[in-house]
């Protein structure tokens, strides 16, 4: 097999995967090809990465050992469809594709196909997150009725190249999802208002940044190091009717805490809309 990484997709969360695979030297550029309707994606892959690239999607899927597919959910079934008449025997693949499910993917590349070696596809699916560019992602896997434990691990070893790494069963991927897979902007969003917060106090915008974010790494640092609860390290900061209390206060008399819950569960149930859609493209 020519390649042992092939990416259908060259898009942002592609970049950050390849990224931390070759950073972490589980492949050689030359061992990983991508395809991408795009020029221009391609040749960034080429410049930056130098992987190889080619814009047929077939091409790539013949090639490869493991088939990394990173297109949008709403991209998938033309994805698939390009694909699944090149598939070799044995070959892994593994979505990243938000709210489709494995089921979907082995049921879609087994319709229709008379090769017996599409008739057990082997699928893992993962929702990994943007902060895999910088080294510090969370990743979470769970494989289709036919991956194996040793599938699982393969893919997992991709992952934590560039993230943390939680295997689930495929039930809570709608959750991880909202949590992890759209977290980072929360977070941005978080920093965004307390930047504009900042500036509204006198700040300039630069420092504002400077201030929120390095507090947000000083936080998450705090969290993860820590044996206490994060009830704990928030109490730890927000003294009797100080500054912190006010704030926190401020949040609770509206209603920032259920706000928030609601908003973390309208993106689970964006990801089971997703997966509705995908298996009935009318809805
Ligand atoms: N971004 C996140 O934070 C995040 C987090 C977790 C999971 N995900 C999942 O990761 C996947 C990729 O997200 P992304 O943000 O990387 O998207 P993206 O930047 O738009 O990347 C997708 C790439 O695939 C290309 N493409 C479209 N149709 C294709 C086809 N048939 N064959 C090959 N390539 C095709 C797109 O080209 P065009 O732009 O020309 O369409 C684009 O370059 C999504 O399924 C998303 O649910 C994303």
């Amino acid at each position: 097999m020519k390649f042992e990484l092939g990416i259908i997709g060259a898009g942002n969360m592609a970049q950050a995967i390849i990224h931390g695979v070759l950073q972490a030297g589980l492949y050689q550029p030359q061992q990983v090809c991508a395809a991408d309707p795009s020029d221009q994606r391609l040749e960034l892959f080429r410049n930056t990465l130098k992987v190889q690239t080619n814009p047929d999607n077939a091409y790539v899927a013949a090639n490869c050992k493991t088939l990394l597919l990173c297109v949008k959910p709403q991209q998938i079934a033309d994805a698939l469809q390009q694909i699944q008449p090149s598939l070799p025997a044995g070959i892994l693949i593994i979505s990243i594709a938000a709210g489709i499910s494995t089921g979907f993917i082995e049921d879609f590349l087994t319709a229709g196909s008379s090769k017996k070696s599409t008739q057990r596809v082997r699928v893992v699916r993962c929702m990994p997150n943007t902060p895999m560019l910088v080294g510090m992602g969370m990743a979470a896997l769970c494989s289709g009725h036919y991956a194996t434990d040793d599938d699982l691990e393969q893919a997992a070893g991709i992952f934590r190249s560039a993230a943390k790494v939680m295997i689930v069963p495929e039930s809570k991927m709608d959750a991880v999802t909202a949590i992890s897979g759209s977290g980072p902007a929360y977070f941005f969003f978080l920093v965004e208002q307390m930047v504009k917060a900042g500036v509204l106090m006198g700040l300039d915008r630069e420092q504002a940044r400077l201030l929120a974010g390095q507090t947000a790494l000083g936080a998450a640092q705090m969290l993860l190091g820590s044996e206490q609860t994060v009830v704990e390290l928030r109490r730890q900061v927000t003294s009797p009717r100080g500054t912190t209390h006010a704030a926190i206060n401020y949040l609770e008399a509206n209603n920032w805490p259920i706000i928030t819950v609601e908003a973390v569960r309208a993106a689970a149930k964006r990801s089971r809309e997703l997966a509705c859609q995908m298996n009935n493209p009318t809805n």
